[in-house]
């Protein structure tokens, strides 16, 4: 009864009623926070807001010649020259394979020189000449190394062709096909998981041995 009695005049029984308010005030603010602030951040990630944002003050202006043809263009300077040719000129002879520089399969020629595309940033080929797989044949008409893989069965699954086509022209123009052995060297960087190896250095032995025009 003197408990009651306290509970009902005193007031004290107020205070942990006011507290307990407050807190609950507290942690619904909280939570009404933490449900708000990651969607907000959820959504511009969903957006790619960041990204959109860097690319509009990051774009650089990129000059070069691709299969002859001249492109003008504005580019983020971590863009490699493989994902260019691919997203943005639409250029999808270029094969992904590794992404790492292992593989060949992104193999073009910068000013006659092969390199592997997903290892050089597009910057770096700024007023230079490129040369992908479209660029080999002359409208109908096929490049001699087209025709001798094609005449050798140099392919199967044909992901790995393109790049091995242009290390092959590559190397013909190199003077690195004077031997089996010597090519089998020089085409070490282009791997076919088909394992077509033997009918690509008969392709590439005809074509040096017939002395046509690479
Ligand atoms: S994709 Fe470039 S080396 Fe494999
Ligand atoms: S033909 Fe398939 S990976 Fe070479």
């Amino acid at each position: 009864m003197e408990d009651l009695a306290k509970g009902a005049g005193s007031g004290e029984s107020d205070q942990p009623k006011e507290r307990s308010r407050r807190d609950f005030l507290k942690t619904s603010s909280l939570l009404t926070a933490v449900a708000l602030t990651p969607g907000v951040a959820i959504k511009a990630a969903e957006n790619h807001l960041d990204e959109k944002v860097a690319a509009v003050f990051e774009k650089m202006p990129l000059s070069l010649t691709v299969n002859d043809k001249l492109h003008k263009l504005s580019i983020e300077p971590r863009v490699t020259l493989l994902d260019l040719l691919r997203e943005q000129l639409h250029l999808t002879g270029t094969k992904k394979g590794c992404d790492l520089g292992q593989c060949g399969a992104c193999t073009v020629h910068v000013d006659g020189h092969r390199v592997n595309s997903c290892l050089t940033l597009a910057m770096t080929t700024d007023g230079k000449k490129v040369t992908t797989i479209e660029g080999l044949a002359k409208g109908e008409e096929l490049h001699p190394m087209q025709e001798a893989f094609i005449k050798h069965d140099g392919f199967q699954c044909g992901y790995c062709t393109p790049g091995q086509i242009m290390s092959a022209v590559a190397c013909i123009r190199e003077g690195h096909a004077n031997s089996e052995g010597e090519i089998r060297e020089f085409m070490s960087g282009n791997i076919c998981r088909c394992g077509a190896y033997p009918n690509i250095v008969n392709a590439i032995m005809e074509v040096k041995n017939g002395g046509q025009q690479v």
